[in-house]
């Protein structure tokens, strides 16, 4: 199946078509699998049993460790009657451990099932699974320090629920700006919606790259790059303060010296937050965010952000395999 140009908008036609980048993503789409997604949660909150997905297999192929992604995806197909094939390390537990190559492999796990959901540790691999693809449609669940199109769209439909809408928003992103794939995806998410700002924090050698830099203001995001936590605005709608990603670093020396550049304290909520924001990361987290901000209820992110993750992908699933229109 085709690679998406910048210009292949889904348009609200989800059937059959491959998730690979928020960049498909335009507002007639995502206000469609908003409204989806609310009667997913109905689903699942209410233990309504739906059999929506049966008789349809879903492959989890997994080259990179993860526990939301590849556990909501799972629940997402269980709780709709669909079927799994669940392989994660197919690098230790397949014929890839063999030498099979990535084309062979999906090859495979098409003839064998209705969509193939793969996350892999080099930027670009879902698309090359999705040309490799010639009969199901490939969801990229978070490529190297490409994208992570489903966590961004959990992330705009948990901003959605708390603000009713998705611009005119000012956002903080910190952390790791460089290889965060869920900040990527979630830029240009917000970027199909007009008059965002967004402040960034990273340290130094984990900014956004200029190119970047200048595509996503090309896009029509409002981009600030800060350089402290003293200059985060008052009035800002979320924080989105991500992990620095140590399995990008070449050296273990250069992870340490930025690991905890910024950690989100009660003391800095206290200063510089505000009583309608709300507190999002993508997690894992390890030690950038603590535990003290969890019961605070402006922190969504073991809450709303978790559920919501598994209903959007329900919902995403019913659009894409064409059992919901
Ligand atoms: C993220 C990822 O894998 O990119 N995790 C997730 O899927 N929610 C974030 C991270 O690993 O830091």
């Amino acid at each position: 199946m085709p690679t998406p140009g910048k210009n292949d908008t889904l348009n609200g036609n989800f059937q059959g078509q491959d998730i690979l980048s928020l960049s498909q993503f335009d507002q007639k789409s995502l206000t469609k699998l908003f409204k989806h997604t609310l009667q997913m949660a109905d689903i699942a909150k209410n233990a309504k049993a739906s059999d929506l997905l049966k008789g349809n297999i879903v492959t989890l192929l997994f080259y990179e460790p993860s526990s939301r992604t590849f556990g909501s995806f799972g629940a997402a197909v269980k709780q709709l009657g669909g079927q799994t094939i669940e392989i994660q390390n197919p690098q230790q537990f397949s014929s890839v451990a063999k030498g099979e190559t990535l084309e062979d492999t999906i090859r495979v796990f098409e003839a064998y099932s209705d969509a193939i959901v793969i996350r892999h540790s080099e930027a670009g691999t879902a698309s090359n699974a999705a040309r490799a693809a010639e009969f199901v449609p490939i969801i990229n669940a978070g490529d190297g320090i490409g994208e992570h199109p489903t966590q961004a769209l959990l992330d705009l439909y948990t901003i959605y629920e708390k603000f009713g809408k998705l611009d005119n928003l000012k956002c903080v992103m910190v952390g790791d700006i460089l290889n965060g794939r869920t900040v990527h995806s979630l830029l240009q998410g917000l970027s199909i919606y007009k008059k965002n700002t967004i402040y960034l924090l990273s340290p130094e050698k984990l900014r956004l790259p200029k190119g970047d830099f200048s595509y996503y203001k090309e896009l029509g995001l409002n981009l600030i790059e800060i350089q402290s936590e003293k200059d985060i605005p008052h009035d800002a709608h979320l924080w989105y303060w991500t992990r620095v990603q140590k399995e990008r670093f070449a050296s273990l020396v250069e992870y340490e010296k930025v690991k905890h550049a910024f950690i989100l304290t009660p003391n800095l909520l206290a200063e510089k937050g505000n009583k309608h924001m709300i507190i999002m990361h993508p997690l894992p987290r390890v030690g950038e965010i603590l535990p003290e901000i969890d019961s605070d209820e402006r922190a969504v992110y073991l809450r709303s952000e978790i559920r919501n993750g598994m209903y959007i992908r329900m919902a995403l699933l019913g659009l894409i395999l064409g059992k919901i229109k």
